[in-house]
Parts: structure tokens; sequence; C-alpha cells
């Protein structure tokens, strides 16, 4: 695992657009994506940017479950103000949270992810250290599958709906095994919030109690 501090989010954004563009001359094809602030200004620096996306595939890591790609809420809305309106990908994958059979929504996303592998996956992580929907407890073999948020990722995730009632409660995320499968990774933590979680991350052990620790066993 490599450390890299920064200021800001500006200068980190920078930092992984450089290393996005080394990725993309070393033939990257595939693109793995993340919601939430922290990835915000990396994806700003994309559109500012002359990069052309139009020959690569997107997956996403995670969608609320109840959610259609038009409510302003969903992952699916997010990724397309911030990102694909300005840089349309080939194909964008996200997990569906609408499917009647959440268990074939699944088995077609976990097909996705194999169909197109990873080259660099971006995180955030949340305050309790979870990447994507992976609640501390989740296995570290995990594919994608079906998650009961955990009442601190309905609260944290409450500043972007009006009241936290409206917050889904389930949502569809890759696995930590899908994660841990790309060949590189760049998880983004900013502020005081994320402390503990990254101190869990980086200096404790690898358990999954702290999903992010994981990552202490991936070589890039
Ligand atoms: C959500 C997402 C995660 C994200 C986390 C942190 O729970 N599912 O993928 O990493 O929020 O969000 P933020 O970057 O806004 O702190």
């Amino acid at each position: 695992m490599k450390i890299i501090e920064v200021q800001d989010q500006i200068e980190g954004g920078k930092v992984a657009f450089d290393i996005l563009k080394e990725t993309l001359k070393e033939g990257a094809q595939t693109l793995g994506l993340a919601t939430g602030s922290s990835p915000l200004e990396f994806y700003k620096q994309i559109r500012e940017s002359d990069l052309d996306l139009s020959n690569l595939i997107s997956v996403n890591l995670d969608e609320y479950v109840g959610l259609t790609g038009d409510d302003p809420q969903s992952y699916r809305y997010f990724m397309e103000k911030n990102l694909f309106d300005a840089k349309p990908f080939k194909e964008s994958y996200l997990p569906s949270g609408v499917e009647e059979s959440a268990d074939q929504e699944v088995i077609r996303y976990n097909k996705i992810l194999e169909d197109h592998p990873v080259d660099l996956q971006i995180l955030g992580i949340g305050r309790n250290g979870h990447i994507g929907f992976n609640e501390p407890g989740t296995s570290f073999d995990s594919q994608t599958h079906l998650v009961q948020l955990d009442d601190s990722t309905i609260e944290a995730n409450s500043r972007f709906f009006d009241k936290i009632e409206d917050v889904p409660t389930q949502a569809i995320s890759m696995g930590i095994a899908n994660i841990l499968a790309a060949k590189s990774i760049v998880l983004f933590a900013y502020g005081e919030s994320k402390a503990q979680a990254i101190k869990g991350t980086v200096e404790g052990e690898r358990t999954e109690k702290v999903p992010a620790s994981a990552l202490q066993g991936h070589p890039n």
C-alpha cells in the first residue's frame, strides 16, 4: 500500500488524474468508479481534460435499492452529472436498484465484472471503514451482493437526502473480492471524520471488522 499525503481534494484529484493517464497509456480498458464526495475533484479533472473515454468501459461499485437511475439521489444519476454526461464511456455499468429480483441482479452484475476486469478502481471510504457498501463484517471473499446498510452509513449519507427516513436501507454492492481483483486501486480519504477508518486501514491488522484493511493484501 502506498500512502500519498495531499493538502486538499484538489491536489488529491490531480494525483489520481496523473495515475489515470499512466494507466490509460498502459492500455487500460475498464475503470471501476465510485460515488461520494471524495472522488469529485478527480472527476472534475477528467471533465476539464481532453481525455476521450469513449472506448472504455466503466463499472461502478454500488447502487441504492429502490431508486431509479433518474432519481437525483441514485448513484447512476450522480455519475451522469459528475462524469458521464461530459465524458461518455463506450458502456457504463452500475447495479440496478429496481429489479424485481435482487438475486438475479447480483448474478447479472457479477457476470459483467467477470467480462470486464477492472484496470483501475477508484474508492472512497466510509467512516466505519466500508468500501463500496461493504460494511464491517463483510467477508473478504465476497462477490456482488445485497447489503443492509449500517445505521452509521445511513446517518452519514442522510446529508444528501431531505430527511433520514428517505435514505434507502439496502444497496447492491460489488464485494470485497471484486474490488481486490482490480489491477490497481486508488482510495481517496479526506478530513478528520475518516481518520479512524484510515488508521484501521493502514496501521491496524487486516480484519473484516475494517473492510478497507483488505487492501493491505493488494499488490498495487
Ligand atoms: C458511500 C459510498 C461509498 C463512499 C462513501 C464515502 O457510502 N457507498 O462508496 O466511499 O459513501 O463517501 P464520501 O466520499 O462522500 O465521504
